[in-house]
């Protein structure tokens, strides 16, 4: 049996083992995946402990993506943009390389999952923190028409914009640079959803079909979530489907074999009984 685990700190209610014992089964993979709680101040030492004891890679989370950046050997490109890694993958000649699924994640849910036709698209991403910095990548290559960031301080998005500038078209600003602005897409990539709030952006600048997207998600609606609604958009998404998506990436990276989503977005969709 392959071990391998997620690594955050909080780590209880993290919804990876039931995942990736789905993805298991339904694949046929024999392997255990576990929960770890990081300490705060020995990130590294319990990497090492965990591949030493034999396990092939780990998924890492809040608040380890950026360490997990800093430890790996070698990283792939949208890891190196994303400064941060969820994956982390043990090379046959024991090195460590650091992936960053959560683009992928989220670009096929909204593909895949729900049709959404990136080409031609205007999209604005709410927030430059890491959660925006880390799907920068993968969203610039999906062929939209424009992608503004749009930051509470408006410096930090400048900045994100160019860090993204060599890649597609992105510009950055802040709240009060969206005046008279539509978009197809509003991805909501803010922590402000932790305090139940939401960015204080104009009421119209959801283009007439145009869709929503918040990166969390919940049991209930999450705040930007009923932003959506109350804005008349076309679908209202929230970030289930990106948690799955990002999975099956670092499932498939680990193990070769890409598993079906759907029957696992559909059971954890259903409220728990
Ligand atoms: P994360 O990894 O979740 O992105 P982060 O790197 O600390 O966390 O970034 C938090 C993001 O949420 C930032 O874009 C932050 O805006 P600032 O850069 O202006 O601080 C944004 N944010 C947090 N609370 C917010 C609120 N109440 N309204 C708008 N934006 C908020």
């Amino acid at each position: 049996t392959d071990h391998y685990a997620v690594i955050g700190h909080p780590i209880a209610h993290s919804k990876s083992p039931v995942i990736h014992a789905a993805f298991a089964r339904q694949t046929g993979q024999d392997l255990e995946y576990g929960r770890l709680l990081g300490a705060l101040d020995d990130f590294a030492g319990d990497v090492r402990r965990f591949l030493e004891s034999g396990g092939l890679g780990l998924n890492v989370t809040v608040p380890f993506k950026e360490q997990a950046w800093a430890l790996a050997d070698e990283r792939s490109a949208r890891a190196e943009l994303a400064g941060a890694v969820n994956t982390l993958i043990r090379l046959d000649d024991g090195r460590l390389r650091g992936e960053n699924t959560d683009g992928v994640g989220l670009v096929r849910d909204l593909t895949d999952n729900h049709g959404f036709d990136f080409a031609g698209a205007r999209v604005l991403m709410l927030g430059a923190g890491g959660a925006a910095r880390g799907v920068l990548q993968p969203l610039l290559g999906t062929g939209l028409a424009r992608l503004v960031i749009a930051n509470r301080t408006a410096s930090k998005a400048l900045e994100l914009a160019r860090l993204g500038r060599a890649l597609g078209p992105v510009e950055g600003c802040g709240f009060d640079g969206l005046a008279g602005e539509r978009f197809d897409l509003i991805i909501h990539a803010t922590s402000a959803g932790l305090a139940d709030a939401v960015p204080a952006i104009p009421d119209d600048c959801l283009a007439p079909d145009g869709w929503t997207y918040d990166m969390l998600y919940g049991d209930r609606p999450t705040p930007f979530c009923r932003w959506g609604s109350e804005h008349g958009a076309a679908r209202v998404l929230d970030g289930l489907g990106m948690l799955i998506e990002q999975a099956a990436e670092s499932f498939w990276l680990w193990r070769g074999v890409r598993p079906e989503t759907g029957p696992v977005i559909a059971s954890l969709r259903r409220p728990a009984s």
